[in-house]
């Protein structure tokens, strides 16, 4: 019984020294880094290129696709600054991992998202395949979408108290066909159109709460995006 309450201090010291090395290495990791950015479909082309800029610009990143193989060959080539998360970006559960990840490795919330997965779908409305509409929509909208939301419910409970301190930003790629109808790749433009609506609504939503939201339309980028459309490069 003595026994028993001399060693319970030491053990409760113990602890307390454990929790303060952890939230100091958590403090010093936190710094490292300028900003803390989710990059969907970081494996190839216009995402790759976004977490190798964003990791040459101090920024800690964590980047996902369904390539594992890929994902590990970017964690070589980066270094630290990059945490490879393998999973489909159309999945809540695979989402909530990306932010879980960014906290625990760089000790802070993702202060920029960018939701950039998504595949192309060549053909007019007349012509396109549509047994792919579904895997379409599904990445290129709906996990677009559960993406940003999950993003602006985070930010905007951050930014109420960090505000103007600190920058929060959703990007969300969109294609210069959600903007000009081609009639080449119709139902393709149609997710992007898609995506344009909910950056705009979003931004509405969620700009004078501290959160920016940009969204880019690239025309043509030579990528992995052509093969999979079955488009010609
Ligand atoms: N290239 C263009 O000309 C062009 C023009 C306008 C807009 N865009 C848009 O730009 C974005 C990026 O395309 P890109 O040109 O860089 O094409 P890409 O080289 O084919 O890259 C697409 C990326 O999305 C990922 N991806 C696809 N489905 C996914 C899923 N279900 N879950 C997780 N990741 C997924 C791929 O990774 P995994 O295969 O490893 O999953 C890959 O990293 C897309 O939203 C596309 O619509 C491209």
């Amino acid at each position: 019984m003595k026994g028993d309450t001399l060693r319970k201090p030491a053990f409760q010291e113990e602890l307390l020294r454990t929790w303060l090395f952890l939230k100091i290495q958590r403090l010093l990791i936190s710094k490292r880094y300028s900003r803390i950015a989710i990059v969907t479909g970081a494996t190839s082309g216009i995402g790759e290129a976004t977490a190798k800029k964003f990791a040459a610009a101090g920024f800690g990143v964590v980047g996902n696709g369904r390539n594992g193989t890929k994902l590990a060959a970017l964690e070589q080539e980066i270094g630290e600054a990059f945490a490879g998360v393998e999973g489909d970006a159309s999945e809540e559960k695979g989402l909530d991992r990306l932010f879980a990840i960014a906290e625990e490795r760089f000790g802070r919330e993702a202060d920029i998202v960018v939701a950039n997965a998504g595949r192309g779908l060549g053909g007019s409305v007349k012509d396109a395949d549509l047994s792919q509409l579904e895997d379409v929509m599904r990445i290129n909208v709906t996990g677009a979408l559960a993406l940003i939301q999950k993003a602006a419910l985070k930010m905007v409970e951050v930014q109420q108290h960090a505000f103007p301190r600190s920058a929060a930003d959703i990007v969300i790629v969109g294609s210069v066909v959600g903007r000009h109808i081609s009639p080449f790749n119709a139902v393709y433009g149609a997710t992007k159109f898609a995506v344009h609506a909910l950056a705009e609504g979003l931004r509405r939503e969620v700009g004078t709460k501290g959160v920016r939201v940009s969204l880019v339309e690239p025309g043509i980028v030579l990528s992995g995006f052509q093969s999979v459309a079955g488009l010609q490069r």
